[in-house]
């Protein structure tokens, strides 16, 4: 069902420092800063051939990601991106299988402007799972 990687979303505790680690040791190409004040994120894409890498801080209190750094104060992988082609078939599907689907389940507008939703981390291996409407 899910179709390809369409990002890796690393949480990180200094943007700037995060982003200077991409552009020069890595050689990515790496945008400026967004902030994404719906999602609580400021965040930096880094544009590789064959998928994204976004790095996250959080943006204003109450942010989903201040308790992920408290636990993981040098940054971490917060989560990765798969793209469907139907996402509430997707969502029934997944359903049906027994998989929890975050918040009400409706899909929301993600950081690309396309409906999102995301599945519980219990149940895909220890890790938060979004899926994206591609
Ligand atoms: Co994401």
């Amino acid at each position: 069902m899910i179709g390809r990687l369409n990002h890796v979303a690393i949480a990180v505790p200094d943007l700037e420092a995060a982003s200077a680690t991409y552009r020069e040791t890595l050689g990515a190409k790496v945008s400026e800063p967004l902030d994404q004040p719906d999602h609580g994120v400021s965040v930096v894409f880094v544009e590789l051939p064959n998928a994204k890498v976004e790095l996250l801080h959080p943006l204003g209190n109450g942010s989903p990601l201040t308790k992920f750094l408290e636990k993981n104060p040098a940054g971490g992988i917060h989560h990765v991106c798969y793209e469907v082609d139907d996402i509430l078939a997707a969502r029934d599907w997944l359903k049906e299988k027994g998989a929890r689907v975050l918040g009400n389940g409706e899909p929301k507008t993600g950081a690309h402007g396309k409906p999102v939703l995301f599945l519980h981390p219990k149940d895909f291996c220890g890790t938060l799972v979004e899926l994206e409407q591609a």
